[in-house]
């Protein structure tokens, strides 16, 4: 039998509500990482202007808790350095959105891996090392 979640008024505002959801063209960087077992999948662009995140947007093709926790993920590296926006973890997101149910953890671990993508991608096109971003995975359920 099939449990009813219980979600926060905060991640029920970002599904219905999802903030920056869209592409950016000729975006600084772009990442997409999924998860084979669920099989959702999240892009995110980003526009960097002097390493600072100018514009964040996302397109996810997943559940409720994956699109909130892009949106808010997307909110909370815009005006971020490269730096502070590598720093933002799976745990972050989930407290800025007043947690999540266990079984939708790997959800805020997909808006994470996304944004290191992202910034992998914008790493590359401008051949600069970034210390602490590593090469993504394109399956995160190898992270979990
Ligand atoms: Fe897989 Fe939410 S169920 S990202």
């Amino acid at each position: 039998m099939s449990q009813v979640l219980e979600y926060s008024e905060k991640v029920m505002d970002h599904f219905s509500n999802p903030r920056n959801v869209g592409e950016i063209e000729n975006a600084s960087g772009v990442g997409t990482v999924g998860n084979a077992k669920c099989g959702d999948i999240m892009r995110i662009f980003l526009d960097i202007e002097d390493n600072v995140i100018k514009d964040a947007k996302f397109k996810t093709f997943g559940c409720g808790a994956a699109v909130a926790t892009s949106s808010i993920a997307t909110e909370m590296i815009i005006g971020k350095t490269v730096e502070e926006a590598l720093k933002l973890t799976n745990k972050a997101v989930m407290e800025a959105l007043g947690g999540l149910p266990p079984v939708k953890v790997h959800c805020s671990l997909l808006a994470e891996e996304a944004v290191h993508a992202a910034l992998w991608d914008y790493a590359q096109k401008n051949g600069l090392m970034i210390e602490g971003l590593e090469p993504p995975v394109a399956d995160i359920e190898e992270r979990e």
